[in-house]
């Protein structure tokens, strides 16, 4: 069973297949209106289920999108409307939505829900989103960079702020893809320590450095995110601010970085907080090229999965 659970589960050389088909099947679609099909149809006759257990904007309208681009069906299914939400087991509700879709999509809390649900499903499963990792993301930030500034192997990424969910996915994709990792940020908001360790036993370098400053010296990407997850206890805002604003990512730290340097967020933003407007909307900003891509990139895996 072909899943897409995390980057740092999935092979290099599918990884790598998988970016050149997203790209490939973007340029395919050529300025066609969004709702027109894909000349192929690799997923004509399937039927896929989107389960939402927390809120989303992108994941949610780029996968309902990119399905029926190539040609399948949805269903937006959120977890409280499930039986789900309500007591039935994961292992429970995988073998049921097995018999009636060919693909499952999940964003949920515990990764454990994720792994449960692939274990029990009798048909792929992606992991949109749980509050370790986010590798759907990532895999959209790698097609952004590469498409404006090249391959992404051997280039220094820093991210500035909490090391949470999307920093983890980043951190599996410097071991798959080849590139360097700075994280800057709090050491109360340190990574877990396996996201690290695991980059640099794939021979890549990944450093912790406290100064945001010295950190982005040289970067070629630098990337933040909001605050606060949507898995983090509404309590810890107050505390959670006050450690992360010498992270801020604005005018003067971008200054540090290279010349030619991108600047990404996975959105939603919380404006002048982990980012100024000024980045956001200046000329190293790719957020929105970011959202796109997640349509290009998901359809990619999703291909994958049904390969
Ligand atoms: N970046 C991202 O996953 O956005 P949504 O929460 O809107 O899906
Ligand atoms: N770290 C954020 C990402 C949202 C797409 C969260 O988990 O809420």
């Amino acid at each position: 069973m072909k899943h897409f659970l995390d980057i740092n589960k999935t092979e290099v050389a599918d990884l790598r297949g998988m970016i050149d088909s997203a790209k490939a099947m973007k340029n395919a679609r050529n300025g066609r209106p969004k709702g027109a099909l894909d000349d192929d149809l690799p997923l004509k006759d399937h039927m896929v289920a989107l389960i939402f257990e927390k809120p989303s904007t992108r994941t949610r309208v780029s996968f309902d999108v990119g399905v029926r681009q190539m040609g399948g069906q949805t269903m937006v299914l959120s977890g409280s409307e499930l039986q789900l939400g309500h007591g039935e087991t994961v292992a429970d509700t995988a073998k049921v939505l097995s018999r009636y879709v060919d693909l499952i999509m999940i964003r949920t809390f515990e990764e454990a829900t994720l792994l449960e649900m692939a274990e029990n499903a009798t048909v792929p499963v992606i992991n949109g989103l749980t509050n370790r990792t986010h590798p759907c993301q990532i895999m959209a930030d790698i097609l952004t960079f590469e498409e404006r500034n090249g391959p992404i192997a051997g280039k220094k990424v820093v991210w500035s702020g909490d090391g949470n969910n999307v920093f983890a996915s980043f951190a599996h994709a410097a071991g798959q893809f080849g590139f360097d990792l700075t994280f800057t940020g709090p050491q109360t908001l340190d990574p877990e320590a396996v996201f690290i360790e695991e980059a640099r036993a794939k021979g890549v370098k990944v450093e912790i450095e406290r100064d945001p400053v010295k950190a982005v010296q040289g970067a070629d990407l630098v990337v933040t995110d909001t605050w606060v997850s949507m898995h983090d206890a509404v309590s810890t805002r107050e505390r959670r601010h006050n450690q992360l604003r010498p992270y801020q990512v604005n005018e003067e730290l971008m200054r540090h970085a290279a010349d030619d340097a991108l600047f990404m967020h996975c959105l939603p933003a919380h404006r002048n907080e982990e980012a100024t407007d000024a980045v956001m909307d200046g000329p190293a900003s790719v957020i929105f090229d970011e959202a796109e891509n997640r349509l290009h990139a998901q359809k990619a895996v999703m291909k994958w999965c049904l390969s």
